[in-house]
């Protein structure tokens, strides 16, 4: 892969740090971290004793038994007081006053907290500060917070805050992807990319199908709510507990908020239950409001938002709208394709940008798109500001290349996996639209293999079998492929730090820059850093995110967490060890690379130890024990105002098959079969991967078909909780659910040959929404080439309308 060789000019990790104090020589003829891309395999001991096994996760225990915290689970301060949303009735609107006098009146009221008492900068510190702190003059959406309600317990907040009377005079809101559009109203400007001749490849082509699709949003449904918890300390200092995903961007808008400068404030996140994206931002917001009331009160507030708060107010995964036209040929190659996406990003920027550009990058999917013509739409509405999202935007382009292929094979009638294998990236044919040449493709090989191991041509004939006999209720079979960019867009968020301490008694603490939010990312980077130092991995230790150890962390996100903080931490381990190896090839005579860590036992040609042993004589010594460890993702750059480039170190792969059956009566669906078969390169530890991969597959199938979000005609979000809003129970989980991974260790340097694994699953998904395409088309009765419409989510309603083409 290309991101081998990184670019003139670029330096790698190593370069410029620091030297420790009693610097070791690199052991001869090892390659240190300042060459190639990242640093060697520990030379010295067997490797992969920790990684490669399938270690229980690190909270696991404490999560089951209940003794893992949560915020909400940390001890009070005394003086503690509670804090709730005050929340805009109107989509749109003048606000003209706030009369909070019944409000105050009640039990245990302290305070209102509106837009006055921002002590620093009213508009929040997101990249466009398109977000007031508090809504100032105008309300933007329904839940839009105008301030809080402080009291001396949660009940009376909430209650108060309901007794706030709100003078808005209500104004014309955009409600909807076209009337955004009709009314030229965006967050951000469109953005256009092209490749070849779109016109000229529609123009010769020898079929041409034109469509619509429209693929709604997606609420986070964490089991642990937003909540932030702000401590007023001595002489200006703050400490912040935030379930953030980005303890650091939590630090920067506080600080923006109260006035201060960032040394000021000290977030600190144990874990989140969950955030997927939707605590990439969003926790920031709860964490200046909570900061804001501790401010004007002088002691410390807790806001932790209720679940209908929470639906209410947060963004949620950004709902799209499309309109294609495509060309093929009759082998169902695209030949030219004009693509149009509209995001819907609710009242401001957000990450909208971002997830609008991964979606530009991902709507070739899998496939080689020779003349291609994209227009991204970043639409402004009255409702919630939508988010980052597992797959942010990745599977919004996904998404619609595979409907569009699916209709392609059903116009041929061809079977859809051919249409897809003849599109794929290969020979001549392996630069994306946005120019990454894609030099990893292992789907030529995976995808062949999924199809045997699910017996997908059989079974595809068997379900034709069996729908023949079958009148009301209708099977139906996909099988589609993930290609997903792994890095974050902005390149400059792929950077990462971690510090490693080795105490005097051997066990070792790790800390660094991401965040736990039950992926396994402290898990994994624990069996990193006890290979490098040969330690069993209960002598190692991960403490909570915190920005005062590691400063201007990037969000965890992007699913790079492992790739940038576990390549950090390992750097760090490497520097101690070759610390303790330089002060035993002395004692001993022998040469560094010599050294062996292995078993939590140091061995030299001459001796072995114990590696506490060891540590005590070098601690004696005065050798540095501990050291930092920085890594940047080498190679990676792109040119944001023509998007083009190799925004992606490399890209992960996989690919599943589904099989659902259709009530045609009901429009009630049941997912009846899953395979899948997925690439993590050289997994650190296949069962917390198989756990991401089921998840990311999981909460992808509640996407498309269960989970969906309504709002009414003045913009109030009506499914608002689990009553409404439908995600995936245990009992939607497919009794057949296998799932296997791809063998082969990741092509580009990454730590252990491993891949990211977060995200991608999600659109694996996919094949059950293709699947329930079959499933209508082979019972609407009607024309059997034509294109299925049918939306997402597949709700009945939504596969009914697609029974009946409407
Ligand atoms: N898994 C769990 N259990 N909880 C989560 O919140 N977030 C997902 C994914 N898997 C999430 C999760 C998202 S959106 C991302 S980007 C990655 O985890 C982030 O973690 P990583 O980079 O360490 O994989
Ligand atoms: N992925 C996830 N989060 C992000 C990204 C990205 O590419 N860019 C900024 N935040
Ligand atoms: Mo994940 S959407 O990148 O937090």
């Amino acid at each position: 892969m290309s991101a081998a060789r990184p670019p003139e000019g670029a330096h790698t990790a190593a370069e410029g740090e620091g030297i420790p104090s009693i610097a070791a020589r690199p052991p001869e003829g090892a390659r240190t971290a300042a060459e190639g891309t990242g640093i060697p395999a520990n030379p010295g001991a067997p490797p992969r004793a920790a990684m490669g096994q399938s270690h229980p996760h690190e909270s696991a225990r404490a999560q089951v038994a209940g003794a893992a915290h949560y915020i909400d689970d940390l001890p009070e301060l005394k003086g503690t007081l509670y804090a709730a949303p005050i929340v805009s009735t109107v989509a749109h609107g003048r606000l003209d006053g706030v009369d909070a006098s019944a409000a105050m009146a009640l039990p245990g009221v302290r305070a209102v907290v509106l837009a006055v008492d921002v002590p620093g900068d009213k508009m929040l510190a997101a990249p466009e500060r398109d977000e007031p702190v508090f809504a100032i003059d105008s309300v933007q959406f329904v839940g839009q917070v105008i301030g809080l309600v402080v009291a001396g317990s949660v009940q009376q907040a909430r209650r108060a805050a309901r007794a706030v009377k709100l003078d808005i005079t209500a104004l014309p809101a955009i409600l909807s992807v076209p009337d955004a559009l009709a009314a030229d109203s965006h967050v951000l400007p469109p953005v256009s990319l092209r490749r070849g001749d779109a016109a000229r490849g529609l123009a010769q082509a020898q079929h041409r199908l034109s469509g619509r699709l429209e693929v709604g949003g997606q609420e986070h449904f964490y089991l642990e709510g937003q909540i932030a918890y702000a401590l007023p300390l001595e002489q200006r200092q703050w400490c912040i507990h935030s379930s953030t995903q980005h303890p650091g961007q939590v630090q920067h808008w506080v600080a923006q908020a109260l006035g201060l400068e960032r040394h000021a404030v000290h977030v600190q996140c144990r874990r989140l239950g969950g955030g997927f994206g939707g605590k990439e931002t969003q926790a920031g917001h709860l964490a200046v409001w909570a900061a804001v009331a501790a401010h004007r009160l002088g002691c410390p507030v807790k806001l932790r938002l209720a679940r209908d708060e929470d639906f209410i107010i947060t963004g949620k995964r950004h709902p799209f709208c499309y309109q294609y036209d495509v060309g093929f040929d009759d082998t169902g190659r695209i030949t030219g394709l004009r693509l149009q996406m509209a995001a819907n990003c609710g009242f401001s920027a957000d990450l909208s940008g971002p997830v609008a550009d991964r979606a530009l990058f991902h709507c070739d999917n899998a496939y080689y798109l020779s003349d291609v013509e994209l227009t991204s739409y970043r639409c402004k509405t009255h409702t919630q500001s939508h988010t980052a999202f597992r797959g942010f935007g990745g599977p919004q382009g996904v998404i619609v290349i595979e409907t569009i292929l699916g209709d392609i094979a059903r116009a041929l009638g061809q079977d859809a996996q051919d249409v897809r294998l003849r599109n794929l990236y290969g020979e001549g044919r392996s630069v994306t639209h946005y120019q990454m040449p894609v030099q990893d493709n292992i789907l030529p090989a995976l995808l062949p293999q999924l199809e045997r191991q699910a017996r997908y041509r059989q079974r595809r004939q068997e379900i034709a079998h069996w729908n023949a006999r079958s009148p009301v209720l209708k099977r139906g079979i996909a099988l589609t492929p993930v290609k997903f960019g792994i890095s974050f867009t902005a390149t400059l968020f792929n950077q990462a730090g971690a510090l490693v301490h080795v105490y005097t008694d051997g066990s070792v603490q790790v800390n660094h820059g991401g965040t736990e939010m039950g992926q396994g990312l402290h898990t994994k980077v624990a069996q990193i850093v006890a290979d490098e130092l040969g330690l069993p991995l209960h002598r190692v230790q991960v403490t909570a995110s915190d920005t005062s150890k590691i400063p201007n962390a990037s969000a965890t996100a992007a699913s790079s967490g492992t790739d940038l903080n576990g390549r950090a931490a390992q750097i760090a381990a490497r520097q101690v060890r070759d610390n303790l190896a330089a002060y035993l090839s002395a004692l001993d005579g022998c040469a560094a690379h010599d050294i062996r860590f292995e078993d939590g036992q140091v061995r030299t040609p001459r001796q072995q130890r114990r590696f506490d042993a060891v540590v005590q004589a070098a601690y004696a010594q005065r050798i540095q024990l501990w050291s930092d460890g920085f890594y940047r993702t080498p190679g990676i750059h792109y040119d944001k105002a023509t998007l083009t480039g190799q925004p992606f170190f490399y890209f992960a792969y996989g690919a599943a098959c589904s099989e659902v059956v259709l009530d045609t009566l009901t429009g009630e669906s049941r997912v009846l079969k899953v395979d899948i078969l997925h690439d993590v390169g050289r997994s650190i530890n296949p069962a917390i991967d198989i756990g991401q991969i089921e998840g990311g597959f999981v909460q992808g199938m509640g996407w498309l078909t269960t989970e969906q979000l309504q709002w009414d005609g003045q913009g109030r979000l009506t499914t608002h909780a689990p009553s409404t809003y439908k995600i995936p129970t245990t009992g939607d989980i497919p009794a057949h659910f296998r799932v296997e991974l791809w063998p082969e260790a990741n092509r580009a340097d990454t730590v252990g040959g491993s891949k990211a694994v977060g995200e991608p699953p999600l659109m694996l998904a996919i094949s059950v929404f293709e699947a329930l395409r079959n499933a209508v088309a082979a019972g609407r009765g009607t024309d059997a080439h034509a294109p299925v419409a049918l939306n997402a989510p597949a709700t009945a309603e939504n596969l009914l309308r697609a029974l009946s083409g409407q």
